[in-house]
């Protein structure tokens, strides 16, 4: 377990750790023509003061931005747990998907070693982590293979407790337990994470005697990383979870700050909506300079995705809502997608993620000396190169004419990772107020899961599978 060396609490530390978000090249005054005009952003003020008091108004269904608050409570539970299963367990095997998959992928990536599994037990401490988020065979065969099942915990987390795809992990996974262990023996192989009341989950948890853990009224699948649904798997890998939400504290401060010019995440919000209503942004590219924060942008994708892709019938017709987030990784992308970046439409806004100081240093040794055009790297660092890619690649975008800006995380630690997470949820829920849109709800995913359900024949959905059947293509037409 990680030992908390900082006093999170003291306010020359928060500073020196405090996420910092340079908007500068949002503007007209960086990129030109298709920046925003600071007038644009004086005209939204009071579009931002009401999102901020509409916001504090939907507290219920924002009890995420409490977590900090709430689950201090529950560390302790969490952490024995955890210690169950880093003694007895070579594997941790999370069993979810959407919300309940992405934040345990990201936290990982983030805070681990970035070969966690392949460093070993005596090295990390930790059992070997996957989070098996998907339910291609394959995936499921692949990972049977390589886990001993004697060694492995498994936890189940699903807020509804019956997505199909969990569920069907579920089923596989029990039986595989049941036949080895007996009913009894499950409880030492599965951990469940899921609604107090709500869901099949509850009951085969009771069942089986299972050590359960609750996610908490208000807190949907995708800004759940901060409860269980998070916090254990993070606590089984060995990460410092007072830290993360010490962070998400001291963010969730910041942005409560009345003067939206000050406060990150309303701020961001108002850019984010800007850019889309004035600037044909309908593009939000995340760019992370980090390899440690690749998942952050996955994680990121689904919050801005599935809380902002809306529709609004209205008299005048349907509305429709949202930015279609796109992930991208410095600097390995800029080989990729940056030229599409500076030469392409103007239709995106470009997010960058810099790290200042990483984990690790490693120098660019002396080897080519007598060739010039490669000398010139010896004598730097990886560190060093991969931030002056960073700026170059901002300062190519910006010279384009292209919108952008750049978070800035001094570190990438629990109380970093905890500040971002917080700014991005909070980010996302104020847009959705600027956007008059309910950005907690996702009816489209769960259309998708009721067809899912019809098809598969679960009872209950006759009605939805006749409209299937209906609403099929019946001369169906193929390119090959
Ligand atoms: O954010 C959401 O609500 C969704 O993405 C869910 O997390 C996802 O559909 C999985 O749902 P559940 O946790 O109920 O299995």
């Amino acid at each position: 377990m990680t030992l908390i060396t900082r006093n999170y609490s003291s306010p020359n530390v928060r500073n020196s750790l405090r996420v910092r978000v340079d908007y500068n090249n949002m503007l007209k005054t960086a990129v030109g023509e298709h920046g925003i005009d600071e007038k644009e952003l004086e005209a939204m003020q009071p579009r931002l003061v009401s999102a901020l008091e509409t916001a504090e108004a939907k507290r219920d269904m924002m009890r995420w931005r409490d977590l900090y608050k709430t689950m201090p409570q529950l560390v302790n539970q969490i952490i024995d747990t955890a210690a169950f299963v880093r003694n007895n367990a070579e594997n941790f095997v999370v069993l979810g998907i959407g919300g309940s998959a992405l934040g345990p992928i990201a936290m990982q990536q983030a805070i681990c070693h970035l070969h966690h599994n392949d460093l070993g037990k005596e090295k990390t401490g930790s059992p070997r982590i996957f989070v098996e988020d998907n339910i291609d065979p394959e995936r499921m065969a692949a990972l049977l293979d390589v886990i001993d099942i004697d060694r492995t915990v498994f936890n189940v987390i699903t807020k509804s407790g019956s997505t199909s795809e969990t569920m069907a992990q579920l089923l596989i996974i029990t039986r595989i337990l049941i036949d080895r262990f007996g009913e009894r023996g499950v409880r030492d192989h599965l951990i469940a994470t899921t609604d107090k009341e709500k869901g099949n989950l509850v009951g085969i948890a009771k069942k089986y005697n299972l050590r359960t853990f609750i996610v908490p009224d208000g807190v949907g699948g995708r800004f759940s990383e901060l409860c269980p649904v998070g916090l254990l798997p993070a606590a089984v890998s060995g990460i410092d979870i007072r830290a993360l939400l010490a962070g998400a504290e001291y963010m969730d401060g910041l942005c409560s700050e009345a003067d939206p010019m000050k406060n990150p995440a309303l701020m961001l919000a108002g850019l984010e909506v800007l850019a889309m209503e004035n600037h044909g942004a309908n593009i939000g590219v995340l760019m992370p300079y980090a390899d440690s924060l690749k998942y952050m942008a996955d994680w990121y994708a689904q919050l801005w995705a599935e809380s902002l892709g809306k529709k609004k019938i209205t008299e005048n017709g349907t509305l429709r809502f949202g930015q279609t987030p796109v992930k991208s990784l410095g600097v390995t992308d800029q080989h990729s997608q940056v030229q599409l970046y500076t030469d392409g439409p103007f239709d995106k806004t470009i997010t960058f993620i810099g790290v200042e100081k990483f984990r690790r240093e490693v120098g660019i040794p002396h080897a080519f000396d007598d060739i010039p055009g490669v000398a010139f790297l010896s004598g730097h660092s990886l560190n060093e190169l991969i931030n002056a890619e960073r700026v170059a690649t901002e300062h190519a975008v910006t010279a384009s004419g292209h919108m952008n800006k750049t978070i800035i995380l001094p570190e990438v630690n629990e109380f970093t990772i905890g500040q971002l997470i917080m700014l991005f949820e909070l980010q996302t829920a104020f847009a959705g107020e600027l956007l008059g849109i309910d950005a907690f709800d996702q009816p489209g995913v769960e259309e998708g899961k009721n067809a899912t359900y019809a098809l598969l024949g679960k009872p209950g959905y006759d009605e939805k599978l006749k409209e299937l059947k209906n609403t099929a293509v019946k001369d169906k037409k193929y390119i090959i």
